[in-house]
């Protein structure tokens, strides 16, 4: 694309932060202009300050980025126009709101906006025609913002989506969450090392209100969160019922056919994949695929007295954070500026 568009980064030395540099550092709509982390990073090199936790080299193209102070003017000077927020959510309760009146197009991973009526949490593959809610916010007069969810939902939502037509009534999930959900420096290893945590603040909450939201669905949510000594990819097991029988291999052929949104740089040619393999997935698949990080993998699928079992894991820095953000800009710059 001629005349890439300016992007900041806000967080970009944390987890979510960091796969955000890495997938910008050379993206054909995007161009990296600005990136920030807390004070004490101010006027550093980005290389000499991140303590980088990608399970790969970090790019030469950002590795002298100077990491910059939160400031609106110096943004504008710098010509950016689209905000990726890798921000905790505190912060961005207050940062967010005022971007967005400032006239930037904020993309965020932080749940501080996500219950906003009039804010989507907008999953392109599942949900692309909620990006109009930011008419409602006021764009193109304004900025706006627009969320993904949490990263388990985001996996849940991609499977149950191509499920949706057989009308779901309950759901039923387990995950195992890696550490990299919490962050870094994130949890103790004291803590995490050789153990399972079978309780993430808020986690089983923002699951059940975010399914709904994203699929416009209304089925009762039975969720438990678990963290586990794993550093990428959370897997996730699923039971449904739904309104009618459905087969296992009309699940197979939902999940198989379901292919939209191709046009977009970071969406996978096959958004879900499934294997029989009696031991797939596993989170030392998370950055499989291309782009990395960004399928959906299915397994385990089985039915039992009515009800649909299956196992997926999703890539949760990647496709379900800073990967799934970078698509929703994606899918924004598609829909409203035609490119
Ligand atoms: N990790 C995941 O899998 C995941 C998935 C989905 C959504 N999310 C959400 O994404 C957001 C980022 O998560 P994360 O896991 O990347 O967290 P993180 O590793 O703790 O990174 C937080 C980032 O924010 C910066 N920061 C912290 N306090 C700040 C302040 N007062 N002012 C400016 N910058 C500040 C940090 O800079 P320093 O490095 O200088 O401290 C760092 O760059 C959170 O809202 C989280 O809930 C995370």
């Amino acid at each position: 694309m001629e005349n890439k568009i300016k992007v900041a980064v806000m967080g970009a030395t944390g987890a979510v932060g960091q796969v955000f540099m890495w997938m910008l550092s050379d993206h054909p709509w995007f161009e990296l202009a600005y990136c920030t982390a807390s004070a004490a990073r101010v006027g550093q090199k980005y290389a000499s300050t991140v303590h980088w936790v990608m399970p790969f080299e970090m790019p030469e193209a950002i590795k002298d980025i100077d990491v910059k102070e939160f400031n609106f003017d110096a943004m504008k000077e710098a010509g950016v126009k689209i905000v990726f927020s890798a921000l905790p959510a505190a912060v961005a309760m207050e940062a967010e709101p005022q971007l967005r009146a400032r006239g930037f197009y904020v993309f965020s991973n932080a749940a501080a906006m996500r219950y906003d009526q009039d804010v989507p949490i907008l999953i392109p593959d599942t949900n692309v025609e909620q990006l109009d809610l930011i008419r409602t916010q006021g764009y193109p007069q304004t900025g706006f913002c627009v969320t993904n969810a949490n990263c388990v939902t985001t996996g849940l939502a991609m499977a149950l989506a191509p499920l949706r037509k057989f009308g779901i009534k309950t759901i039923t999930i387990n995950s195992y969450q890696s550490v990299s959900g919490a962050g870094y420096p994130g949890l103790s290893s004291f803590d995490i090392t050789d153990n399972c945590i079978p309780f993430i603040k808020g986690e089983e909450e923002k699951i059940e209100k975010e399914v709904k939201k994203i699929l416009s669905i209304n089925p009762d949510v039975y969720a438990y969160t678990v963290r586990v000594p794993v550093m990428f990819g959370h897997l996730e097991t699923v039971w449904l019922d739904f309104e009618q029988d459905v087969e296992c291999d009309e699940i197979v052929k939902a999940w198989n056919e379901f292919k939209e949104c191709q046009d977009l740089p970071s969406t996978p040619k096959q958004p879900i994949v499934y294997s029989p393999e009696s031991t797939f997935p596993q989170p030392k698949y998370a950055f499989w695929g291309n782009p990395k990080g960004m399928v959906v993998y299915t397994g385990r699928l089985k039915k039992k007295n009515g009800k649909i079992g299956f196992c997926l894991l999703v890539n949760n820095i990647v496709k379900g954070a800073a990967g799934g953000s970078i698509q929703n800009a994606e899918a924004f710059v598609s829909r409203f500026l035609n490119r």
